[in-house]
């Protein structure tokens, strides 16, 4: 113990840990998982095989493919005594609390996986399970806050699609699944899979370096994900072009508010830790916000909002000194809406889209068998003082 502490908040330079799995350069904003390009990703493979990419390291063979895709169906229902949980929730209940608590309650239901020497088929076994599991939550977490009878899976379906349905479909009619929505949600979850070490993964890594369950570590890092600074921006930000709208449209107003160090409100959906030049999901996102709306003939004015404040702000001295551009969480809101998801389900979507990189870095953290996290601090309160008795205070 040197008692050398250097103090770094935010850990804006601080390297927590070595990681094989997802490679950015903030400066010229690439984003690689495995060393494939995102933009090549979100082109031509779909969620199910990057997750298995950022988890197992490798692009799947077919076999290798269908086998984790099968071992995923065998495992989408949600047991009955979890589903007691879900009905003890008020309808009022935000999705992402609902998805927070009921993955939490695995650990519960499989105190196995709390045990760290668990073989590597018990730790398959367990990252099979959540990958399952969570889209069935989710879905009926959504079904919880509008008060509808909750959807099983149907396993003859993709994954995209069995969600789709298990959100949106209702008993006294068909549910027609379209493949432009199944399209841009694929792409979508595939473009927030992992992002190396941002909070809420940090978090992940951090509970389970105290051996806590992958179950547990996942739901302490939904709850990172919550906070409007990180994963809740997506939610924000469609609030935030909502009141634009609501207050006549006017983005210079809110470019001016953005800017004045004695208004708290921040341009929700702009500025990145990382990137410093562009997000480059934020462009394939918007490029497919275009192709989603055109495709289904929505005309969302919102949309028109967003880009004048991206245009305001791409020629503001104050967003180009500090290098804000627009990031994931800009235009990922406006498609979310157009595939008919409501503003409360955002980031349990980025949650959705989150877990297999979170997965990913839970297994490595274990397999590089770190120590438990446990940072220092410098020190800036009182020095030594005795205890007054409280008759002389
Ligand atoms: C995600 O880390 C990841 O990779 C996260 C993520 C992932 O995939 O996991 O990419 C997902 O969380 C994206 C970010 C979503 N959050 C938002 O959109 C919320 C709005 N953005 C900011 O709060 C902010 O930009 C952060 C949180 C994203 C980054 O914060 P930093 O790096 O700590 O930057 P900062 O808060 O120190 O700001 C630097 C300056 C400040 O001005 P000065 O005090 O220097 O004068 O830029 C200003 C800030 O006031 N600023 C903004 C702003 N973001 C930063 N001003 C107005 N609007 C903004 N959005």
């Amino acid at each position: 113990d040197s008692g050398y502490i250097t103090l770094d908040s935010g850990y804006k330079n601080t390297g927590a840990t070595k990681s094989a799995i997802t490679f950015l350069d903030g400066e010229q904003g690439i984003l690689h998982y495995r060393g494939y390009p995102i933009e090549q990703l979100a082109e031509k493979s779909n969620f199910i095989e990057v997750a298995y990419l950022l988890i197992y390291g490798a692009l799947p063979t077919a076999q290798e493919l269908e086998d984790f895709s099968g071992k995923i169906k065998m495992h989408t229902l949600v047991n009955e005594d979890m589903r007691k949980i879900l009905d003890g929730f008020p309808s009022t209940a935000h999705p992402m609390g609902i998805l927070s608590a009921l993955i939490s309650s695995l650990t519960a239901f499989y105190p196995e996986s709390l045990n760290p020497n668990q073989t590597k088929e018990e730790v398959d076994l367990s990252i099979i399970r959540l990958m399952a599991k969570m889209p069935t939550i989710a879905a009926w977490s959504y079904k919880n806050s509008v008060g509808h009878p909750v959807n099983y899976p149907k396993n003859k379906l993709d994954y995209c699609s069995n969600f789709l349905h298990m959100m949106f479909a209702f008993p006294t009619e068909d549910y027609e699944i379209n493949p432009v929505v199944v399209d841009a949600l694929n792409k979508l979850l595939i473009l927030h899979a992992d992002h190396e070490q941002n909070c809420s993964t940090s978090t992940v890594r951090l509970v389970g370096s105290a051996n806590a369950s992958l179950y547990s570590s996942v739901s302490a890092g939904i709850s990172a994900l919550w906070g409007p600074l990180h994963g809740g921006a997506n939610q924000a930000v469609i609030e935030m072009l909502e009141a634009i709208k609501a207050d006549g449209g006017d983005s210079k107003k809110y470019i001016a508010k953005a800017k004045d160090k004695d208004d708290p409100f921040r341009l929700m959906g702009f500025g990145h830790r990382v990137y410093k030049n562009f997000d480059p999901r934020a462009r394939i996102i918007k490029k497919a916000a275009d192709e989603v709306l055109s495709a289904l003939g929505i005309n969302d004015p919102i949309l028109t909002i967003a880009m004048e404040l991206e245009e305001a702000a791409l020629n503001d001295p104050y967003f180009v000194e500090r290098k804000l551009y627009p990031n994931v969480d800009f235009y990922s809101g406006i498609i979310y809406r157009a595939l008919g998801i409501p503003t409360d389900m955002f980031t349990v979507m980025f949650a959705l889209g989150r877990l297999p990189g979170w997965i990913a870095q839970w297994k490595e953290m274990r397999e590089q068998k770190e120590p438990i996290g446990r940072p220092r601090q410098i020190y800036t309160g009182e020095t030594e003082r005795n205890y007054v008795d409280i008759e002389k205070r």
